[in-house]
């Protein structure tokens, strides 16, 4: 990618700012994507990994910065979207992770209110303690021993299972979910979360994973059938659920789907926007990913920094079923697809 690419990324985006900071001591990338602070400071996740290139880590920071605009917006959560991308170089020692999350929680400090982080694909509630040792008060969802609300992910999970249960009552008439059959992608803090809520209620639960320890815990520990994960796009089911990378439903993939709806909690499920059309010319109903995994981050936001009780927090949390339902309405009313009806109430509340 030359560099009139990397400037188009960022015309493109038509974002406020972004951030850059090479981390000398490691060798690491830091990009901070402040997309919108129209409903509020930014707030988004930390995401740490190693990414192909530069360019690919940019270019995933300024989208998931934007799907945080759009969650925000659809929940009517008085946030807007940001979000981190550490790109990690391939030789990273863990001996330094904790130096890194110090640095950059400075870099969070001296944003000075403009954006709030959590966890993210990457990190976890005990990296937030650290990265709140110098980023403090911009840092949400630490370990609950140090003060926070803990991991966003059980939060997520419980909104993508209010989801499921909406677009059941779309489909079938009834938001019971036994005997259904939801394949899960990836078992992370959110899909392994959201695993144990529908095997509760009874629903007939597979799950693929890529990391040998994470699946043999749930397929010899909890007992649950798991399939490869290229497989699981041809395996017929109720409810396909992708809760671990963006990019999965794609030109190659959606041709395979042999489900009835796709909901799960996974940022940028579509690979392009073109994807959208895809899945409603299959007939597949497509619960649009900002609109539901928005659970932990207005579950954890709300609590740290509105003063919510848990129980509000869940309230919230569930009424996420009843924006689904309003967006499948609207598309169905408008002959859209669910992708176009959920950015219209995004648009909606931006300019309203
Ligand atoms: N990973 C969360 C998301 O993508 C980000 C988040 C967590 C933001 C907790 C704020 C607080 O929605």
């Amino acid at each position: 990618m030359k560099h009139q690419d990397t400037q188009a990324l960022i015309k493109e985006w038509a974002g406020e700012e972004v951030i850059i900071r090479f981390d000398q001591p490691t060798g690491a990338w830091i990009f901070i994507a402040l997309h919108s602070t129209k409903l509020g400071p930014a707030a988004g996740g930390t995401r740490m990994k190693q990414y192909p290139d530069w360019q690919a880590a940019l270019a995933d920071v300024l989208r998931l910065s934007a799907g945080m605009t759009n969650k925000f917006a659809v929940a009517g959560f008085p946030r807007g979207g940001g979000k981190t991308v550490i790109a990690l170089p391939t030789d990273f020692d863990p001996a330094d992770r904790a130096g890194l999350l110090r640095r950059y929680g400075m870099l969070v400090r001296q944003l000075g209110g403009l954006y709030f982080t959590g966890p993210d694909v990457g990190t976890t509630a005990e990296d937030m303690d650290v990265i709140a040792e110098l980023g403090a008060p911009y840092v949400h969802a630490r370990s609950q021993l140090n003060g926070g609300a803990g991991s966003s992910g059980p939060a997520t999970a419980l909104g993508v299972f209010a989801a499921i249960e909406a677009t059941c009552q779309q489909l079938y008439g009834t938001a019971s979910l036994a005997g259904r059959r939801v394949i899960v992608q990836g078992t992370g803090s959110v899909g392994g979360t959201l695993l144990g809520l529908l095997a509760s209620a009874d629903a007939e639960v597979w799950f693929s994973e890529i990391e040998p320890g994470a699946r043999s815990y749930f397929q010899h520990g909890l007992g649950l059938p798991c399939i490869p994960t290229e497989e699981a796009y041809d395996m017929p089911c109720d409810i396909f659920a992708p809760c671990a990378l963006g990019g999965v439903l794609n030109a190659q993939t959606i041709p395979r789907l042999q489900c009835r709806a796709v909901a799960g909690a996974a940022n940028n499920q579509l690979e392009t926007a073109a994807d959208a059309e895809r899945l409603h010319e299959r007939g597949i109903l497509y619960a649009p990913d900002f609109a539901i995994n928005s659970g932990g981050a207005i579950a954890i936001t709300g609590r740290e920094a509105l003063g919510w009780s848990p129980e509000h927090a869940d309230s919230e949390v569930r009424h996420i079923g009843q924006t689904l339902a309003r967006i499948y309405a609207l598309a169905a009313a408008e002959g859209i697809t669910t992708e176009a009806a959920a950015r219209r109430l995004v648009t909606e509340t931006l300019n309203g």
